[in-house]
């Protein structure tokens, strides 16, 4: 991949070998919140085996979105196709159920209990229903699966850092197995190593096969993990983009303007490794 290549190629090999069947399809998705008009005919498509990430400024629209995918806002308009069939996301069990899982930014996980009983918060009865050493079980089991670095599973939440807390909030979402998981910058507040990390983890929840919505603010991680990247700007679709456009080119699709500041320090320092 290299930096000046185009927006119109393809989507790289490593998409197009792994991708499965169209998870998830809206079209023509609104939402108003009184006067104001979060999203305007959104239309969006997410595969098996694809991480798309979901970027734009704030206000962008895009918790929004996410929110309506996980049954916590009914949108204004339009139609949401899920795993080939019309869907009301009524209500976040309904969106669950189907198999629509969210880790939404604050992670919600509890400090005072343990890694096991983190991942099987609120769903310790049925049809989960399993003894404490099978819960154990299970979750070592998904976190070696993803080979996630957890030194052990009875530690408090308290005690870990804040890549090992993204660890356990996205191995919470795959315990039923879900077909979509969408995560809320699940990078923002972590350093270099952690951010690697979780990075890794979410090829790996790719690469069995479960499509990935991600929203990130860092161009750098979006670009490094994901297979498409669609812009949201003022609640409208912006572009589309593959992991080797140029940071200007997403940077304009995000603003809506071709000059500015960012892109000219970007085109600054192109000019300079040229020479
Ligand atoms: N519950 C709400 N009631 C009224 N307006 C809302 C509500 N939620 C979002 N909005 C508005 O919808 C627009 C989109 O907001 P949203 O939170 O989806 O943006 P975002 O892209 O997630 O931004 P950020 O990057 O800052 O998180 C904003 O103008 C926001 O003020
Ligand atoms: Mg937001």
């Amino acid at each position: 991949m290299t930096e000046n290549s185009t927006t119109t190629v393809e989507p790289g090999a490593r998409s197009s070998a792994t991708r499965g069947e169209l998870v998830l399809s809206l079209r023509g998705v609104s939402k108003h919140f009184g006067a104001v008009s979060a999203l305007t005919d959104i239309e969006l498509d997410v595969h098996a085996g694809e991480v798309v990430a979901l970027v734009g400024d704030n206000g962008a629209g895009k918790s929004t979105l996410v929110k309506i995918l996980a049954g916590v806002h009914q949108p204004s308009a339009g139609t949401i196709t899920f795993g080939g069939r019309e869907v009301t996301l009524s209500d976040p069990g309904t969106a669950l159920d189907l198999g629509i899982a969210t880790v939404f930014q604050d992670l919600a996980l509890c400090e005072n209990l343990d890694v096991v009983a983190n991942i099987f918060l609120g769903r310790e009865l049925s049809p989960l229903r399993l003894d404490e050493v099978s819960m154990e079980v299970r979750a070592w089991t998904l976190l070696n699966e993803l080979s996630a670095r957890i030194p052990n599973v009875r530690d408090v939440v308290a005690s870990l850092s804040g890549g090992q807390r993204q660890t356990v909030a996205i191995a919470r979402s795959l315990l039923l197995d879900p077909k979509l998981i969408m995560l809320d910058e699940p990078t923002a507040a972590l350093g270099v190593a952690q951010t690697a990390e979780v990075l890794n983890l979410i090829e790996r929840v790719r690469d069995r096969g479960h499509a990935v919505i991600m929203i990130s603010h860092n161009m750098e991680d979006v670009r490094a993990v994901a297979d498409r990247i669609v812009v949201l700007r003022l609640g409208r679709n912006n572009g589309v983009f593959y992991p080797d456009s140029s940071n200007a080119e997403l940077v304009a699709a995000i603003t809506g303007a071709t000059e500015n500041a960012v892109s000219r320090r970007a085109g600054r320092r192109q000019a300079q490794q040229d020479v």
